[in-house]
């Protein structure tokens, strides 16, 4: 065989890479398995170790790189970024068409585009020969500021653009009435303008994080993005879930460009993000009910959207209705009624979580918010009361974003009596009495109390006996409180000890409850030890820690024994995360937890590993739902994982099949909405004794429940 160019085969993995990012980034549409993906990128970083003469800044491996900086560099805009007139009902919307109609002339037929306006911030790239080489904020519009080496680290942004290819579009772009598309070759400098943003979950996630490492938390997904993309160290900014949507052209050349829409059009066909609820119209009228539409829809977006953007499609006439001081007389923005309040800070409540942490809570007046009744509001932290100096009394402005709680944005000065009280963290645990503690550098006040204060018990039983843990059906929130309160329970393990006895005559626990409860208890006891490692409720260890460590250990006696180092050396676990665990096991009442957790039979060891048995599944991904007639759920994901299919706890438009069983619930419905296939354990079976990969004839194996 003769020996592989290096320099061709660094060619191909490029090209492989850049596709495969993205299918997963830009079209959210993968077609290779993570693990696939991983092994093209360590031979990729394998060669060009040996040839770093190879290496070129648009490699894939090359997204986070250069040294942190201490200050941004300024750049001028070629073109000034202009911002959006704005309105506020369709009364505005129609006033602003009949001013184009006015301006354009009564006669020039109008289209129009629509799209989202996403909350986040704005940003020019430039792409010169198809390289990306300069990626700037909009600062005040003339000048900004040079945050290329972040934004190269944002996985939706191109390094380098494609070729213009039909088959690259995305779906949904061939909306009724587009027009012929800029097709061709790749333009020989374009600045394409966009914004950089974070989704609502994934805004969630971040914040958690920072809360849990005792970092300041965003107050909303926007301020988050903002903050991610002006890190000064590139490898803060690539820890960060930002991704890009591209909505404008800046100065361009190569290409002939003569409307908005031809402008998507083109961005999509270079691999350019952008966003798939864009519409064109020919009809005005039209474009407005599909904004009344997108009103309605508002919170069923992953992303913050805080209106809609009406735009002149032509070029020509965008540039004949010209710009009135910022804003573009051809663009408005339609904005959303806005999802802010006021009410009356009644008290603030502060709650003991399960790692210790004290997080304070607003008790509120009961106001309406975008038609939901609320009553708490988020607080953040100490820091954040303290550094806005909301006091009890206080008028306050709540705001709830999506689906995100209600939080409290500040207070409202102005309507101060004089009445208002201060507020400061209390100096003890309200649970337990003891002293409360602030880590050095950290916002985060935690009871040290650990393992022993009720409340924190609470929390730990709640989160031990939670679906992704030991998964124990029967106890909830009340239970927990209950079983602590009455001193059933003093640790996790005694909840294996229960008997019937102690709960008779009490109230809520009839007898079915208990040997249900009993049941559900004593069915957990051999869960496998991925999920007793989450149900430790160790800080930073989620699933995917979970099972790396169990992976690597084989049992909580060889973790518990582990150094942070040997724990850091594990293939996908980091620092953090090693040092949290080697604290977590270094505590005396952890270790008599473990142990006492064995006594009663806990199985502390791992189960078999699963070993491998075909590839019929390879790059499947499944969803298990209901009761299946002989195999328990870990059987079937074993069955499954042993055929080296993947499997996940909900559905969405990548599952490739929905296992159901009897009583499955909303999964099954999501499946048929999302016209997954869905199979019965037969179906599966099938799958694998056939082997068709993909299967040949889905229509066989697919069974309609
Ligand atoms: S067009 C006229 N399109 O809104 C050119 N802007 O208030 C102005 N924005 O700075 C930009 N989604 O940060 C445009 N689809 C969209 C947008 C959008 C969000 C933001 C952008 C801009 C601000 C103007």
């Amino acid at each position: 065989m003769p020996a592989v160019d290096p320099k061709q085969r660094v060619s191909a993995l490029h090209e492989q890479l850049n596709y495969h990012n993205y299918r997963y980034h830009v079209l959210d549409d993968p077609v290779v398995s993570d693990a696939e993906y991983d092994a093209l990128m360590r031979e990729l970083r394998a060669l060009e170790q040996a040839h770093p003469e190879l290496i070129t800044p648009d490699s894939p491996t090359q997204r986070v790189g250069g040294a942190a900086t201490e200050r941004f560099a300024k750049l001028r805009h070629p073109v000034p970024m202009l911002s959006l007139g704005n309105a506020f009902d369709e009364a505005g919307v129609y006033a602003w068409r009949e001013r184009v109609a006015r301006l354009l002339g009564d006669d020039a037929p109008i289209a129009f585009v629509v799209e989202p306006k996403i909350d986040g911030l704005a940003i020019a790239l430039t792409y010169e020969h198809g390289q990306l080489v300069r990626g700037a904020t909009r600062g005040d519009g003339e000048t900004g500021e040079d945050v290329t080496a972040n934004l190269r680290t944002i996985p939706s942004i191109p390094l380098a653009l494609q070729a213009p290819k039909p088959e690259n579009q995305a779906p949904g772009s061939d909306s009724a009435g587009s027009q012929p598309s800029a097709l061709g070759s790749i333009p020989t400098s374009i600045e394409v303008r966009g914004e950089v943003y974070m989704r609502t979950a994934d805004f969630d996630q971040l914040n958690q994080r920072l809360a849990a490492a005792g970092e300041k938390i965003a107050a909303n997904p926007r301020n988050a993005a903002a903050g991610s993309l002006r890190q000064k160290d590139p490898a803060i900014t690539a820890s960060r879930p930002l991704r890009f949507f591209a909505y404008a052209v800046g100065p361009f050349e190569g290409v002939a460009l003569h409307s908005q829409w031809a402008t998507l059009q083109l961005f999509r066909q270079l691999g350019l993000p952008v966003n798939p609820d864009a519409r064109r119209f020919d009809d005005f009228e039209q474009a407005l009910a599909y904004s009344r539409e997108w009103m309605e829809r508002r919170d069923q977006l992953a992303y913050e959207v805080d209106g809609i953007v009406f735009k002149v499609d032509s070029l020509a006439q965008q540039r004949e209705l010209g710009v009135v001081g910022r804003d573009p007389r051809w663009a408005l923005a339609y904005k959303f009624p806005a999802r802010e309040t006021t009410s009356k800070l009644l008290d603030i409540s502060v709650n003991v979580g399960r790692t210790g942490v004290i997080t304070p809570g607003a008790i509120i007046e009961p106001v309406n918010l975008g038609g939901v009744t609320v009553r708490n509001a988020s607080l953040h932290n100490a820091d954040y009361i303290a550094e806005r100096d909301i006091r009890i009394g206080d008028y306050v402005t709540v705001k709830r974003a999506g689906d995100v709680i209600p939080y409290i944005i500040g207070p409202i000065v102005d309507r101060r009596d004089g009445s208002e009280r201060p507020w400061a963290m209390p100096e003890r645990c309200p649970a337990c009495g003891t002293p409360l503690e602030r880590a050095e550098g950290e916002v985060a006040y935690r009871c040290p109390n650990f393992g022993i204060c009720p409340a924190q018990l609470v929390r730990r039983v709640e989160h031990f006996v939670s679906r992704g843990a030991m998964d124990i059906v029967g106890i909830g929130e009340k239970q927990a409180q209950l079983l602590v309160e009455r001193g059933l329970i003093n640790d996790l393990a005694d909840l294996y000890t229960l008997t019937a006895e102690p709960f008779a005559g009490m109230e809520g626990f009839g007898e079915k409850k208990i040997a249900n409860l009993l049941a559900g208890i004593a069915a957990a006891q051999a869960r496998p030890l991925a999920r007793l490692i989450v149900g430790l409720g160790i800080r930073f260890v989620g699933e995917v820690a979970a099972q790396a460590l169990a992976a690597a250990f084989g049992s909580l006696d060889a973790l518990m024994q582990a150094s942070a180092e040997q724990i850091d050396d594990v293939e996908g676990i980091g620092p953090v995360v090693a040092a949290s665990v080697a604290q977590f096991f270094s505590l005396e009442a952890n270790r008599a937890l473990v142990h006492k957790l064995k006594q009663v039979g806990v199985h502390t060891a791992q189960h078999v590993a699963v070993e491998r048995q075909g590839d019929e599944l390879a790059g499947q991904s499944f969803v298990i739902t209901g009761t299946l007639p002989t195999l328990a759920r870990e059987q079937a994901e074993q069955l499954i994982k042993a055929h080296g299919g993947k499997v996940a706890g909900s559905v969405s438009k990548k599952t490739s099949y929905v296992v159901a069983g009897e009583a499955a619930g909303s999964k099954l419905a999501r499946a048929r909405e999302l016209n997954v296939p869905v199979l019965d354990e037969a179906g599966l079976r099938a799958l694998i004794g056939a082997a068709p990969t993909p299967p040949a004839d889905p229509g066989q194996i697919t069974l309609d429940l």
